[in-house]
């Protein structure tokens, strides 16, 4: 990732940042402890104090605060979840709530913040932005549905993890002579259904952005079968309207083959991260410094064809997750 492009309409000023807080919201992904790592040390770099608030929103409303410095980074780099832990906050959509963490913010003189988490925490991020305080925002999800970015940090660690578990149950499946659902997280985005179908071979992948047939699974796990196939693996993406277990029983009933269904759930969010999220992670987060110090106002900071981007928080909220239909149809031909 060597360059860096600003998507802004151009409200860029001199900055005299003198302090900052870094916070985790929403679901952990690992990668997070990468991206708070680099916005310490960067931002002490720059002679910043950097403030590590706790518990996401949630946290920042109790002034759940303390001063970092580069030893309490130290050694979190390969860690998965996140050191500052996090929360899902129903206090901060409340304007009471809201009012209660700008004045924290005021108390401890915290002049900027980088939020690093998914879709909600960039709205929450968006509510703090619009009062005054400039927010960076670092894509910090397993879900990789926010449209700005092509990637969210967690993501490849995520989809790794669920080809690990795919190989394992291959074995099992294969010397049962079983078909397996294996169901995956994503919330309403099928990227790792779609991603770990592809790079894991798959037969079959059932994902919210597309409608599945069930006629035309249980059809391709008969002829393959029929052909010699030991297993099926088919992956399905919880945000799709069926429930895993009515999914198995429907393929068993109508294949007549046995089929077991496996729900990876939390285990995708943990782990220690791969290259590419600890790089993404390191980028963004040493971005976000040094965006907030030139005073370019609030940016979500993501990554577009290998470059480092930053969008205006407002335009980056309107893009929307684009479904890679060559991806599906890719699995299709390949799991024949
Ligand atoms: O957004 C990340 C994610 O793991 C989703 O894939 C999932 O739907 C959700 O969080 C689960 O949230 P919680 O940790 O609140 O159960």
């Amino acid at each position: 990732m060597p360059g860096v492009i600003i998507k802004s309409k151009g409200n860029k000023g001199e900055g005299n940042m003198r302090s900052i807080g870094v916070l985790t919201s929403g679901g952990d992904s690992p990668g997070m402890n990468a991206a708070v790592r680099a916005v310490v040390r960067c931002g002490i770099e720059k002679g910043l104090t950097v403030y590590g608030i706790h518990r996401g929103y949630e946290g920042l409303i109790d002034g759940e605060i303390e001063e970092m410095d580069r030893n309490s980074v130290g050694d979190i780099l390969q860690r998965g979840g996140t050191i500052l832990k996090t929360a899902r906050s129903e206090r901060f959509k409340t304007e009471e709530g809201l009012k209660r963490a700008l004045t924290m913010l005021d108390t401890f003189g915290i002049e900027g913040l980088i939020v690093i988490g998914g879709d909600g925490s960039m709205r929450g991020a968006e509510t703090i932005s619009k009062r005054g305080i400039p927010v960076m925002v670092l894509p910090g999800t397993i879900d990789n549905d926010l449209g700005y970015t092509d990637y969210t940090i967690g993501f490849d660690t995520a989809v790794t993890t669920v080809l690990d578990a795919i190989s394992k149950l291959r074995d099992t499946s294969s010397s049962h002579e079983r078909t397996t659902v294996i169901e995956v997280m994503g919330r309403h985005c099928g990227d790792i259904a779609l991603y770990a179908g592809l790079t894991g071979g798959a037969e079959y992948i059932l994902i919210p952005e597309y409608p599945y047939d069930i006629n035309e699974l249980c059809k391709k796990i008969v002829v393959s079968t029929n052909r010699g196939k030991q297993h099926n693996i088919i992956i399905k993406a919880e945000g799709v309207d069926i429930s895993s277990a009515d999914l198995a029983a429907k393929i068993q009933e109508k294949t007549g083959r046995e089929t077991k269904v496996v729900v990876l759930s939390y285990l995708q969010r943990g782990g220690s991260p791969t290259m590419r999220d600890r790089m993404l992670a390191t980028l963004c987060g040493a971005k976000a410094v040094d965006l907030l110090c030139e005073g370019s106002g609030s940016k979500a900071i993501g990554t577009t064809d290998n470059h480092i981007v930053a969008y205006d928080l407002d335009q980056a909220l309107e893009i929307k997750p684009v479904f890679n239909k060559e991806i599906y149809d890719l699995i299709g031909v390949l799991g024949k």
